[in-house]
């Protein structure tokens, strides 16, 4: 059966594990021999799109770039028939998309031939949680993702597509996490990527005071306040989300020995200061690290490899 990578949520713990394991045991360039993997972005991308890349060719495939001027999902034509034309000419299509519709309209139109990746959707962010995950038990756990049970993680600023796939993939590691977001900008119970869905792993609080989520805990993670296709409400999201901003004193409320994540691209001085991002409890560089490796484990597992 044709494996697929949209959600953390719908995959059980042990293709999870094999995720991880995958992404950083040794490797070589048999996986995706003379296979092709398709790149549809119809978003802006810095890091996907050079991870994807990269980590395709690693594995011994090669990527094709499709931008969403070229493709115009369900404008030049629907996704059903952009679904049918790659699965004639690739193994597996990568896609970054608006709706998160578009993988169970390409599943349905390709009867599962072509395997699909979330490069992000307004839904969920997988393969970035991958990597966080990965960078996060680096710290931690020597790299052991089973050994961060009991850790604490808040999130603060606006709960994002990032924010769901990485509170699902934490709380089934049995991490606790904390959302610190203003009314309007939390979580909502919704979509494929719940994480109030998650059971019997970490638990996950709510909170609408920033203080009040980051006192004590190991990580503080945050992403942008203005979200790709919330430009129109840049002015509001600055307002409401002020006082969520990741500085030195909200730092200081965490652990003494606490790490700082940030998905990237970072506006410095809106939702991180330059001092916390640059400092030495930052691990945004070892996350985009991990980009690459999370990648490999997603392309590998996809191909049925075996940790
Ligand atoms: N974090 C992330 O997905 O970055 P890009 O939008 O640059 O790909
Ligand atoms: N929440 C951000 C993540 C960017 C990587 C967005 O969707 O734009």
């Amino acid at each position: 059966m044709t494996r697929h990578f949209t959600t953390i949520n719908e995959l059980s713990s042990s293709d999870l594990r094999e995720i991880y394991g995958l992404a950083t045991s040794a490797f070589d360039d048999e996986t995706l021999k003379g296979q092709g993997v398709a790149l549809v972005f119809e978003r802006p991308s810095l890091r996907t799109r050079a991870s994807s890349s990269t980590a395709v060719h690693e594995l011994g495939g090669f990527a094709t770039f499709f931008s969403d001027e070229e493709i115009g999902l369900d404008r030049r034509e629907s996704v059903e028939d952009v679904g049918r034309t790659l699965a004639e000419m690739y193994a597996i299509a990568a896609l970054r998309v608006r709706d998160h519709a578009v993988f169970s309209r390409m599943r349905e139109a390709t009867a599962d031939r072509l395997a699909l990746i979330n490069l992000l959707s307004d839904e969920a962010h997988p393969t970035q949680a991958v990597a966080d995950v990965l960078t996060i038990a680096e710290h931690f756990a020597r790299g052991d993702v089973e050994g961060l049970k009991g850790l604490e993680v808040a999130y603060v600023g606006d709960a994002t597509n990032v924010t769901r796939s990485l509170a699902v993939a934490l709380l089934r590691l049995g991490v606790n996490v904390t959302v610190g977001a203003p009314a309007g900008y939390q979580l909502v119970d919704s979509g494929d990527e719940d994480p109030s869905k998650v059971e019997g792993g970490g638990t996950l609080c709510l909170t609408n005071i920033a203080e009040e989520a980051v006192k004590g805990v190991d990580v503080i993670y945050t992403d942008s306040w203005i979200s790709m296709g919330f430009e129109d409400q840049a002015h509001r999201r600055r307002d409401d989300l002020a006082t969520f901003r990741v500085d030195e004193p909200l730092m200081a409320l965490a652990n003494a020995d606490a790490v700082v994540l940030h998905c990237l691209p970072a506006h410095r001085g809106e939702e991180i200061t330059d001092g916390v991002l640059d400092g030495p409890s930052s691990l945004a560089w070892r996350q985009v690290y991990h980009r690459r490796s999370a990648m490999r484990g997603v392309l590998r597992w996809i191909k049925e490899e075996r940790t």
